[in-house]
């Protein structure tokens, strides 16, 4: 059942590319996305005028990463929230706001009282969900269904590269209904999408560099993870794929942030993996993240750099480089994120844990 694999999460890392191209299968048709597990016509989603993304761990990630999309495709202000938080607060919402819970189980506590918080106040919640006829579905308006498959290994893999293609989804259908993208616009979004299983297959095929400096990275005491923009939110998810599986201390930062404060951390030999942005997409973002890694080799950290292949500039600063294919900025998040579960399920694997059942963690957490 785990194919061959030592574990379920090495299987599932490999099932990424099917679990990208299940979850995009019949969304396009005769020009345009149908999302159609979903009970919200196009009438709802023009009048839609804020989004919240409510979610947890890996689901919240997503949600992060989604956030640059949408703003960018709908002009749409989205504020991407803990469950935990969003509940406790008191949220500006109303028929108008859009609540996308975004959940693997479907079964999260904090999500689904986010979820029941959100319709009391009579917004319209929209469930992104891997399990079919969970309650957070059930308790929803709409459904849009990731069609990753069973996920079984504790730290999600496949069902958070679904979840980024689902999301996604949900901002091409409201670009579309708003009229922020030209159909032919949105046809070209979709595509690039879905090309995104043959760039994700591209990068499982050379992990085994990854997994080799995995094993040499096993006795660090802490790892730092460094991105900027869509790199960010995959720096906080690699951060917390290594603290769950290798208990070993990890933060992700924006780069940005490094001179308020942690930058200090910065000492001889401590390995800092940032993610880089494509030079051809955002040339500044480029330039500020080298100019970054050259601060941080300067003092003494080993700079493991996950880069675009073909990127030059980078090189000379990378102690480690890790190549990914080259795919527009929005989507490098389904590329860069997949060396990173391989780092830390090796750097677990190395020494001694299991890696589908990290202790003091349950695959669903049904308890606030
Ligand atoms: O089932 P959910 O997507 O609601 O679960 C949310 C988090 O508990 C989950 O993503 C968790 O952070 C993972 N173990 C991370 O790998």
């Amino acid at each position: 059942e785990k194919g061959g694999h030592e574990y379920f999460m090495l299987k599932e890392i490999e099932e990424q590319p099917d679990a990208l191209a299940n979850t995009l299968r019949g969304h396009f048709q005769s020009g345009r996305i149908v999302l159609d597990e979903q009970r919200m016509s196009d009438q709802d989603l023009r009048e839609v005028d804020k989004v919240f993304v409510v979610a947890c761990g890996s689901a919240y990630h997503s949600g992060l990463v989604a956030k640059y999309a949408i703003e960018h495709w709908c002009r749409l202000p989205v504020e991407v929230e803990l469950a935990s938080e969003f509940r406790y607060r008191d949220p500006v919402l109303d028929r108008d706001t859009l609540v996308v819970a975004v959940s693997q189980s479907g079964e999260t506590a904090d999500t689904l009282e986010a979820v029941r918080h959100a319709r009391e106040q009579k917004a319209r919640v929209l469930a992104v969900c891997n399990t079919n006829g969970a309650q957070i579905p059930r308790e929803s308006d709409a459904v849009l269904y990731t069609h990753a498959g069973p996920e079984i290994g504790v730290a999600s893999t496949k069902a958070f590269l679904a979840q980024i293609a689902a999301n996604y989804l949900v901002g091409l259908a409201l670009a579309q209904a708003r009229g922020t993208k030209y159909p032919d616009e949105v046809a070209r979004e979709f595509a690039e999408l879905e090309s995104m299983s043959a760039a994700v297959q591209k990068v499982l095929s050379t992990v085994d560099q990854v997994r080799e400096l995995g094993q040499r990275m096993a006795d660090s005491k802490a790892v730092l993870f460094l991105g900027r923009h869509v790199g960010y939110p995959v720096a906080l998810e690699g951060a917390l794929k290594l603290k769950e599986l290798a208990y070993m201390h990890a933060e992700g930062f924006a780069a940005g942030e490094l001179k308020h404060g942690p930058i200090a951390l910065i000492e001889e030999g401590l390995p800092v993996v940032v993610v880089m942005p494509s030079p051809k997409g955002r040339a500044v973002l480029h330039a500020k993240l080298v100019s970054n890694i050259s601060e941080i080799q300067a003092r003494g950290a080993r700079t493991i750099v996950i880069a675009e292949e073909g990127d030059e500039t980078v090189r000379p600063f990378a102690d480690e480089l890790v190549e990914v294919p080259a795919v527009p900025t929005l989507l490098q998040p389904l590329v860069s994120t997949v060396p990173l579960q391989v780092l830390a399920a090796e750097i677990a694997r190395t020494r001694g844990y299991d890696v589908d059942k990290p202790r003091n963690l349950a695959k669903s957490v049904t308890v606030e």
